[in-house]
């Protein structure tokens, strides 16, 4: 008996090598008859995630791609990603098929664990007409120079100086951002000030966006990450019904008159449209949109302190500008207005180079929908594809000593485009908010927020580094311990 179960368990291992090898081999293989792009699928199952996850979170993730390009001599490899075949793009032309193919050739492609948190009838998820529709009116509502300057820029203004009236000592910086960023959203979407609605959305929001980066595992235990999530976005979804809800009521009580002398937000917008959206799909539209701007500029407005006390000579030169402008207001508490943004030319370089050297978003996850030929290669139909901004923005190729914060670099900006892009020979090499149909909605309104924040921060406080902290670049680029710092306030706001 018991020599028949040693032979079981040998001949199980046996077994077990055998298939390991198969599929270590299977796996391994370049895949000549499909013409991918070079490269390896790494380990079975795991493929190269835990080496990409490992390097992105060392705060030097540049040679996991460095490795590679210099190894298959291209700037397109194949890897294996998260359970799945990926292209990983290096290549600002290729990029620019990836963005520019949206809907034809390519589309974008997020795992269910993140649509069941986002909601199915979120802008990042639509597809087709409808987010063609969806996507111009964010655009109109948040992009244009008329929107921001008449309705956002005062809001926004007044909550970045009623946030920081309370700072002193020490501040964990990128909590603080959040909390600014979370109460900017939260008014520009739905004109609701901060208060006890808006603290109660955000602590559940906060569960919700925690979920983002967990391990969907046994998502029915309410005790787990994920788990909480789903729950935190059911109480979110419900706060954002009553509230869709009462302002449909409310525009039917509405005269004419008074529609016409009330500031308009994006629930105005939606309740307006002549698709005539449903409840849910409005709910899911605004908990995309405070995700979308809530998990971006607040890391923008960290990582631009933090490099500015990096570099002195950069700090001394946003402080010179920004006191002329605080200089030229008759009233020391007058708000700042668009003709002031748009003053800010190194102000501006900064927050370019921010967006360069940290990339906020490092790339973007899509589809293939159809066989994509580039370079003799085939990309086959249901590919996953990465296109890296990250690599393009760090390449000498595109930019000189690509790896240093230099702001300066971007004091000649003839060649930038109005979405902030910049353009070098064919293809855009600078594409920190995306491109094509699915560009960035909030490319304008971000980059005023983080000005306008670091124009009160530099004109009315000093602050030094309270602890040493690490920029990390996954599950999302940020500073390890929220960048700690100490702060003291020289001036009234
Ligand atoms: C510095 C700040 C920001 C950065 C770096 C950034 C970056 C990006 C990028 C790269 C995309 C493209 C994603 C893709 O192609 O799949 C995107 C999409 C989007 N962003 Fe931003 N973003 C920022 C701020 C904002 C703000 C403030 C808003 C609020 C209006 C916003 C709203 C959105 C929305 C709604 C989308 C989805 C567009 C679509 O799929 O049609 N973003 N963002």
């Amino acid at each position: 008996m018991a020599s028949f179960s040693t032979l079981l368990v040998l001949s199980s291992v046996f077994l077990l090598t055998v298939l390991f090898i198969i599929l270590f081999f299977l796996l391994h293989r370049r895949n000549p008859s499909l013409h991918l792009p070079p490269g390896t699928t790494g380990l079975p199952l795991l493929g190269e995630t835990l080496r990409m996850i490992t390097a992105y979170r060392s705060g030097r993730p540049e040679p996991f791609v460095d490795d590679r390009l210099r190894l298959y001599g291209c700037r397109l490899f194949t890897t294996h990603l998260f359970g799945e075949l990926t292209v990983f793009s290096a290549d600002p032309d290729f990029n620019r098929l990836v963005l520019a193919g949206e809907g034809r050739t390519f589309e974008s492609s997020y795992p269910s664990c993140i649509s069941t948190l986002l909601g199915r009838r979120s802008l990042l998820l639509m597809k087709g007409a409808l987010h063609k529709r969806m996507h111009s009116l964010t655009l109109t509502r948040f992009a244009s120079p008329q929107a921001i300057r008449s309705s956002l820029l005062p809001g926004i203004d007044q909550l970045i100086r009623l946030n920081l009236r309370s700072w002193g000592g020490s501040v964990r910086l990128l909590d603080q951002a959040k909390k600014v960023a979370f109460e900017m959203m939260v008014e520009q979407t739905m004109s609701e000030g901060p208060g006890e609605w808006t603290e109660y959305l955000r602590r559940h929001y906060n569960a919700l966006i925690d979920g983002f980066f967990s391990v969907p595992l046994f998502a029915f235990l309410r005790f787990t990450t994920y788990g909480r999530a789903i729950k935190a976005r059911k109480k979110v979804a419900e706060a954002l019904m009553e509230l869709v809800k009462r302002r449909k009521e409310e525009k039917m009580r509405e005269t004419e008159d008074e529609a016409e002398s009330r500031k308009k937000d994006m629930v105005d917008e939606l309740l307006e449209a002549d698709e005539g959206f449903s409840e849910e799909e409005m709910v899911d539209f605004l908990l995309a949109l405070l995700v979308a701007g809530h998990e971006t500029t607040p890391i923008m407005m960290t990582l631009a302190v933090k490099f500015l006390t990096d570099n002195p000579s950069a700090l001394a030169l946003v402080k010179e500008e920004q006191k002329e402008i605080r200089g030229r207001k008759k009233d020391e508490l007058e708000a700042l207005e668009w003709s002031d943004y748009k003053a800010m030319p190194f102000t501006q370089c900064v927050v370019n180079e921010t967006l360069r050297v940290a990339n906020i978003i490092s790339g973007v996850f899509r589809r293939s929908v159809a066989d994509v030929h580039y370079k003799g290669y085939i990309i086959p139909k249901g590919c996953k594809v990465f296109a890296s901004f990250r690599a393009v923005h760090l390449d000498e190729n595109y930019f000189d000593d690509a790896r240093t914060f230099n702001p300066w670099r971007w004091l000649d900006q003839n060649n930038m485009r109005k979405d902030g892009s910049q353009q070098a020979g064919g293809a855009p090499t600078f594409t920190p908010f995306g491109g094509g149909q699915r560009l960035c909605p909030g490319y304008e309104l971000g980059r005023v927020e983080v000005s306008v924040f670091l124009h009160y921060l530099v004109t009315c406080f000093s602050w030094e580094v309270a602890e040493k902290d690490k920029l990390v670049f996954f599950p999302t680029t940020r500073m390890l311990k929220g960048y700690p710092i100490h702060v003291q306030c020289h001036r009234s706001l």
